[in-house]
């Protein structure tokens, strides 16, 4: 039986009776539709895509067009799926009006559930005015990618008690504004399970340790599909790219040997073939 859809009623619901969720990255059709055969319950078209799908070194050059490029054929992969669209960066930093206009191409134009955007206090009017214009907003906090730089790199945040309470400060502002959820990334076990306990809204944990009420992790990371690269917080769940190897060696070896394509793969019906050459 295919698995019912997420609301975003259930965000709520699901945090009030202490029940937990996955949630997981696509970027295209064909792994929209695996995880929608999945149990995962929400699916991340993240901008992460500039990595894992684009081969970029940041996220920072993706841009609203690349994401409603990607978002639409999630959306058409998995039904079944709660889908929250990524704004990508200088898509909602210039002012609320902008965020307002983007979050609205991204629903617009591709249907999916929801917007995230990065950001803490700062980001809080913001958050404001997009819910007030009734736009469905999911925060990140912590390690946000696409200020990476500003952060120092990819680091562990929160991990002195002042930048504890800020990261504190940052969820709570942003629950204030209105957001339905919240994704904190790379902080210290202890930082997830205060923001839990702080937090009405769920919050949705990537390297944020066990006690949050959704863990998150890239689809490419968790099956092992992306090289050698893996995070502290990444367990590989399954070997997808050895598979895929293995998979295209042996295609290799049968075309080299001949065995491949035997009878059952070809069209066997005799055609007289008219003498041209
Ligand atoms: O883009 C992304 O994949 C993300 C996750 C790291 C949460 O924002």
């Amino acid at each position: 039986m295919a698995k019912k859809k997420m609301t975003i009623l259930d965000f709520k619901k699901y945090k009030e009776e202490g029940r937990k969720f996955a949630y997981v990255t696509a970027y295209d059709y064909t792994t929209a539709s695996i995880v929608n055969d999945s149990e995962c319950e929400i699916i991340l078209v993240g901008d992460s895509l500039a990595m894992v799908m684009l081969g970029y070194n940041t996220t920072v050059g993706v841009t609203l067009d690349d994401m409603i490029h990607h978002i639409r054929p999630v959306v058409k992969g998995a039904p079944n799926t709660f889908i929250v669209g990524d704004m990508p960066f200088g898509s909602y930093n210039v002012s609320p009006e902008q965020a307002i206009a983007s979050a609205n191409r991204i629903l617009m134009e591709t249907n999916c559930d929801c917007v995230k955007l990065e950001g803490g206090v700062d980001m809080a009017p913001t958050i404001e005015r997009m819910v007030k214009a009734g736009i469905p907003v999911m925060g990140h906090i912590g390690l946000t990618p696409q200020t990476s730089t500003s952060l120092g790199g990819f680091k562990v945040q929160g991990g002195t008690p002042e930048s504890a309470k800020k990261l504190i400060e940052d969820a709570l502002a942003i629950e204030k504004a209105g957001a339905f959820s919240i994704v904190v990334e790379c902080v210290p076990n202890a930082v997830g399970k205060a923001l839990k306990e702080a937090l009405k809204i769920p919050v949705l944990g990537i390297g944020a340790g066990p006690d949050v009420d959704c863990q998150v992790l890239v689809t490419q990371d968790l099956l092992a599909m992306y090289g050698d690269f893996k995070p502290k917080f990444v367990k590989h769940f399954a070997k997808i790219r050895e598979e895929m190897v293995k998979g295209l060696n042996q295609f290799h070896a049968e075309t080299l040997s001949g065995e491949f394509p035997s009878p059952e793969y070809c069209f066997n019906k005799e055609v007289e073939i008219p003498k041209l050459y």
